[in-house]
């Protein structure tokens, strides 16, 4: 239901070259993507994935659409079967794709396509180190990334890992979208810190829409 009663209108902060944070711009769904997450989460669950080197990460994970993100002994990989089920991913909801297409848009990428959605829980004390999203074949698809739920501190650097962070609070509805170049910009969420939030709890969600097949091979 779009929210009439706090007057809050969503805003557009640029971040970086081809990186925009899009404030607020998912409240007007909370709800209905917290309905859709609990569906997708009933198919396919949450897990804390285990990375190629042994550590098991803080950030319980599931995906739906096409492809979906996951580890194995071998490294990271997208596979359209969930390891844990040995089923496809639940379908993309619409009202993911819905929002990724508007918020993508917004952001001057409207021809994004995405195949894959990540989901991510963090509890107190989960966070996500420095990365690059590297795993995709086809680096011209912008990444679209939602936060719902408690405050997190994003932190976004450049090319190189030891570039200097930014660090910015994401907020509940909030969608950060980076591209083009700074694609390959080293980024990861900082250790989440104790709260409450009338719709998700005692934790934060994200989704991160990519595109990590071939678009031609679709
Ligand atoms: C990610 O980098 O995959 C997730 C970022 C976030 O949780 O906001
Ligand atoms: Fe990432």
């Amino acid at each position: 239901m779009l929210d009439l009663f706090s007057g809050e209108q969503p805003w557009q902060e640029p971040l970086a070259p081809g990186a925009v944070i899009l404030r607020r711009f998912a409240l007007a769904q909370d709800n209905a993507l917290m309905n859709a997450i609990a569906q997708v989460v009933s198919q396919s669950p949450l897990r804390h994935m285990v990375t190629p080197g042994g550590y098991t990460m803080s950030v319980a994970m599931t995906n739906c659409g096409h492809l979906g993100w996951t580890t194995d002994r071998r490294g990271y990989l997208y596979d359209p079967v969930d390891p844990l089920t040995q089923q496809p991913w639940p379908a993309m909801p619409t009202v993911f794709s819905a929002l990724c297409q508007l918020a993508s848009e917004a952001a001057g990428y409207p021809d994004f396509r995405p195949d894959a959605c990540l989901i991510n829980r963090y509890a107190p004390g989960a966070k996500l180190s420095l990365h690059q999203d590297k795993d995709e074949p086809d680096l011209r698809a912008p990444i679209v990334s939602v936060s719902l739920g408690l405050p997190a501190i994003f932190q976004f650097g450049g090319l190189k890992r030891s570039d200097p962070l930014k660090r910015l609070l994401l907020e509940h509805g909030d969608i950060v979208v980076w591209g083009g170049e700074s694609r390959l910009f080293y980024h990861g969420i900082a250790p989440l810190k104790n709260g409450y939030h009338p719709l998700t709890g005692e934790c934060r969600y994200n989704l991160t829409f990519r595109q990590a097949g071939n678009s031609e091979q679709k």
